[in-house]
């Protein structure tokens, strides 16, 4: 079956980078809008009987990036794709995976939804915020990971005095996976999120003193998680040298404001979505490209995922 490689307008620099790894020119598409706001996609090459993937993380502005996803899964399906793939690095709604208070919209679920309805055959993301939102489609997920790509970036800024931690309960495993391959304790911090933006951190669990801490989540969106961690692990006698890991830097409202505060020494992050803002301390990013290729790659031959895939 030929291949076809898409980018939405959500990360064009990371489908080139792909198509890059890949070999592949990206086909031809045109996302417009039309005065009253209204999206208007339009495929430019024939894709009749090919395997599409398209590359379409649902980074804020969620619901446009998400419904751009939707409308060109459905012009795949009518101009016959045979089978149409979305490659959706950042997976926006994961973390409304369940109702945590009473009226409110299993957001997470109805995204599955809205994607398996609109003709979707399969997905490919990377680090989901819960790995419970596989079990929202009836379709294969594959659920990649970034670990490996972190792991490696991170290994020349530890040494034995650094400590990983959790910076809430949820991060705990994959906190754990970076320190056994990194060889490090672990510690945790206590979180109670208040709202949307803010969070308080109660306590510091496992030893930190005179440690270089190296602060691990899934994804960081407005920095009050990390922010809150930074300064419990300072009060409880950590060194003030933070790195910090993530796969999602969304850095969004005020969180490269947040993150400043801190004695950072650097985040560490994928690009599975493009930064809207300039930060002021010091960056650096793994490129996703090479791993999302292989996938692709692989999905494309039939091939096992091995060891890209993500476990627990
Ligand atoms: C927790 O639920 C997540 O793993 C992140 O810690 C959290 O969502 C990050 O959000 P913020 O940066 O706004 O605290």
């Amino acid at each position: 079956m030929d291949l076809t490689l898409l980018a939405g307008s959500a990360n064009p620099p990371l489908a080139q980078a792909v198509a890059l790894a890949l070999g592949q020119q990206l086909g031809a598409m045109v996302v417009h809008r039309f005065p009253d706001g209204e999206l208007h996609i339009e495929i430019g090459e024939s894709v009749r009987d090919h395997d599409v993937y398209l590359i379409q993380p649902t980074s804020p502005p969620v619901g446009e990036h998400l419904l751009e996803l939707m409308l060109v899964v459905d012009a795949c399906r009518r101009a016959g794709a045979s089978r149409v793939t979305a490659v959706i690095p950042y997976f926006g709604y994961a973390r409304q995976d369940r109702r945590a208070t009473g009226r409110e919209p299993v957001s997470a679920r109805l995204v599955a939804d809205l994607l398996q309805t609109c003709g979707l055959d399969r997905l490919v993301t990377v680090d989901l915020h819960t790995s419970s939102i596989e079990g929202f489609f009836a379709i294969p997920l594959e659920h990649l990971s970034a670990v490996s790509l972190l792991t490696e970036t991170v290994r020349s800024v530890v040494d034995s005095s650094s400590v990983v931690v959790s910076p809430d309960l949820g991060a705990v495993k994959l906190a754990e996976r970076y320190a056994a391959r990194l060889g490090l304790p672990v510690a945790i911090v206590n979180k109670t999120r208040l709202s949307g933006e803010e969070v308080r951190a109660e306590r510091v669990i496992g030893d930190v003193r005179d440690r270089a801490p190296l602060v691990i989540d899934d994804m960081i969106s407005t920095g009050g998680t990390i922010e809150a961690a930074g300064q419990a692990l300072l009060a409880a006698g950590a060194r003030p040298e933070i790195t910090v890991v993530t796969t999602h830097a969304l850095l969004v409202g005020p969180a490269v404001e947040r993150l400043s505060a801190l004695p950072l020494r650097r985040l560490i992050a994928t690009d599975s979505v493009v930064l809207q803002v300039e930060p002021t301390f010091p960056i650096e990013v793994a490129g996703l490209g090479p791993l999302l290729a292989e996938a692709i790659d692989r999905l494309s031959q039939g091939l096992s995922l091995g060891n890209l895939v993500a476990h627990g």
